[in-house]
């Protein structure tokens, strides 16, 4: 299947993933999937935008980039986010790349009908898009497809503009089987 993404407008295109996603195979064990996908390490990320009601976010593993030219990235939402919607609405999504010491704000993110932002300072890009104190790494995007798959959706996002900061010194925060890690200094060979 192909699906066009639409780079130069802010209008999301949207695309039903109906022939891979519409037959649930009875033989795949949702708790064996998890714990299959889980051995695939990731760093983690809290996607934010800011509407008429104020700053709001989500913690997000499933981050990917997709295209340098033009530059593309990706994240899946589960359909029953409370913030994506909104995020949607604005049209548009900063990516704030976490490090290992922001732990504690990936937990605060992934908890729904609490306040995400109480004692978090931040500031934002262009597009009013918070980025956290500390962030080391961060993108601002449009959001220019949406697809839906499954129990998710697949957002694309067109790169606006990106930055870093204390990128040198701060180490990622990673997620593995379930729990976060941090890097461990290679042996030496
Ligand atoms: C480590 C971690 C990774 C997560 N990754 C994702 C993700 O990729 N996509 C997603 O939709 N939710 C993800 N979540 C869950 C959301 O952060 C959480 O459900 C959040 O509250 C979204 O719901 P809300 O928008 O209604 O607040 C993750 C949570 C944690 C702790």
């Amino acid at each position: 299947m192909t699906t066009t993404i639409n780079t130069s407008t802010s209008t999301p295109a949207t695309k039903t993933i109906t022939e891979k996603t519409s037959n649930t195979s009875d033989s795949i064990d949702p708790t064996r999937f998890r714990d299959i996908v889980g051995h695939y390490a990731s760093g983690i990320t809290i996607i934010t935008g800011q509407d008429g009601e104020g700053p709001i976010g989500f913690t997000c593993q499933s981050f990917y980039s997709v295209s340098v030219d033009p530059p593309l990235v990706s994240f899946s939402v589960m359909k029953t986010s409370t913030t994506y919607p909104r995020i949607r609405d604005t049209g548009s999504f900063a990516v704030n790349i976490l490090s290992a010491d922001q732990a504690t704000a990936s937990d605060q993110f992934a908890r729904r009908g609490t306040d995400k932002w109480a004692g978090i300072t931040w500031h934002p890009t262009q597009d009013g898009n918070p980025i956290l104190e500390h962030t080391p790494a961060w993108l601002n995007c449009t959001i220019v497809a949406e697809n839906d798959a499954g129990d998710h959706l697949i957002v694309i996002g067109r790169v606006t503009e990106l930055g870093s900061l204390d990128s040198h010194r701060a180490d990622p925060l990673l997620y593995y089987k379930g729990q976060y890690r941090t890097l461990e200094a290679s042996p030496t060979p």
